[in-house]
């Protein structure tokens, strides 16, 4: 076991959860099918993608759609998002009553059309909000209030710390750090000494760091640099939901799992398999030519697949591609071709 990092379980507030390996939460990516892949590999906690507060609470059925969950996807996590203290924690509690075991507010999506009304990181820039935001929604629910937020509006403005004090003094369980900027996008490393920081001057809160891992071994460094006390990997969860298995085999000292190019189009094949179960239409057509991807990067040819998926426009075509077309591994200096641009995201 590597310097007990990883812990089993792992105590949050009045939720027990299995360990401290979560699973972030993606727009537009960690929906159902997504959650149900992942749920196999036993994280600590899997979010959804993020919701606005407005939304939930006019009941906007399309919103409530994006909280489906089953119970193989416990502990599930709910995010908020929005900036008015007056509504957060009717919409804390909508969450509560799904059956979610967490409740997360969102300080951290960069997207323009989220932060002009200061929503998002746009709530970085007014950190008193934060507490308030928080502070409501602790009031109204009894699960777990967590709390996602950014190093930083800018270089200029970086007040994680301050905003970990904060978010403690108005009752939140853990603040999770993306240790960029909001300036930064995805651009350039993130800075894990800012969530250092945090660690430092958290009391009772847990830190969650959060940016840039991949690979069981950057977890490790995560533990190791900042002393958090569990780590949240987002883009690393795309195309590998075993990703928590093999950091927690990692931690254990254990030796990783091989998994063969064979193996991950099992895998995709299973991701296919939920998404048409739930989505029952072609809908889940558009799901794989995203997905598809993600599963098929590290692997040779993927530029050819990316091209049939995305002109087929049947379920089955999609389903007879992934069963048949030519997968390899990467030959030695063979580049990964890149998938999808994130910088538009939350
Ligand atoms: C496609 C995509 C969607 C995202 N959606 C959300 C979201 O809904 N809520 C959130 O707090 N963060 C969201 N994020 C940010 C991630 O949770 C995470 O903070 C960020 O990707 C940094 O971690 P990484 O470098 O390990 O990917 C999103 C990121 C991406 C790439």
């Amino acid at each position: 076991m590597k310097q007990n990092f990883l812990k089993r379980p792992f105590q949050l507030g009045s939720a027990t959860l299995p360990n401290n390996i979560f699973y972030a939460p993606l727009a537009g990516c960690s929906d159902y099918p997504f959650r149900k892949m992942s749920a196999k590999y036993s994280p600590g906690l899997i979010y959804c993608e993020m919701v606005k507060m407005d939304a939930l609470i006019r009941h906007d059925q399309g919103t409530f759609h994006m909280l489906d969950y089953d119970a193989s996807m416990h502990p599930i996590g709910g995010q908020i998002c929005g900036s008015k203290p007056s509504i957060a924690g009717q919409a804390a509690r909508i969450i509560e009553e799904l059956g979610f075991d967490v409740v997360d507010l969102n300080c951290g999506c960069p997207v323009d059309k989220v932060t002009k009304d200061g929503s998002g990181s746009g709530m970085m820039k007014t950190p008193h909000l934060i507490g308030e935001v928080i502070a409501n929604m602790v009031a109204a629910v009894k699960i777990p209030v967590t709390v996602k937020i950014r190093a930083g509006w800018d270089e200029q403005n970086i007040n994680a710390a301050e905003v970990t004090k904060i978010a403690e003094q108005a009752g939140a369980k853990a603040i999770c750090i993306h240790g960029r900027t909001r300036q930064q996008a995805y651009k350039g490393p993130a800075n894990w000494d800012h969530i250092k920081a945090c660690k430092d001057v958290a009391k009772t809160i847990h830190v969650i760091g959060n940016g840039d891992l991949f690979t069981p071994e950057d977890i490790e460094r995560m533990f190791a640099h900042t002393g958090c006390d569990a780590v949240l990997v987002a883009r690393g969860t795309m195309g590998h939901p075993w990703i928590a298995e093999d950091i927690m085999r990692h931690l254990e000292g254990l030796p990783p799992i091989e998994r063969s190019p064979e193996d991950t189009r099992q895998a995709l094949l299973e991701h296919f398999n939920h998404s048409y179960a739930y989505h029952h239409d072609r809908r889940v057509v558009v799901d794989m030519r995203r997905v598809g991807c993600w599963y098929f990067k590290k692997s040779a040819g993927t530029r050819g697949f990316r091209d049939l998926i995305s002109r087929a426009q049947d379920p089955k075509v999609v389903r007879d591609l992934i069963m048949n077309y030519p997968i390899g591994e990467l030959g030695e200096g063979e580049e990964q071709e890149e998938t999808a641009d994130c910088s538009d995201n939350c």
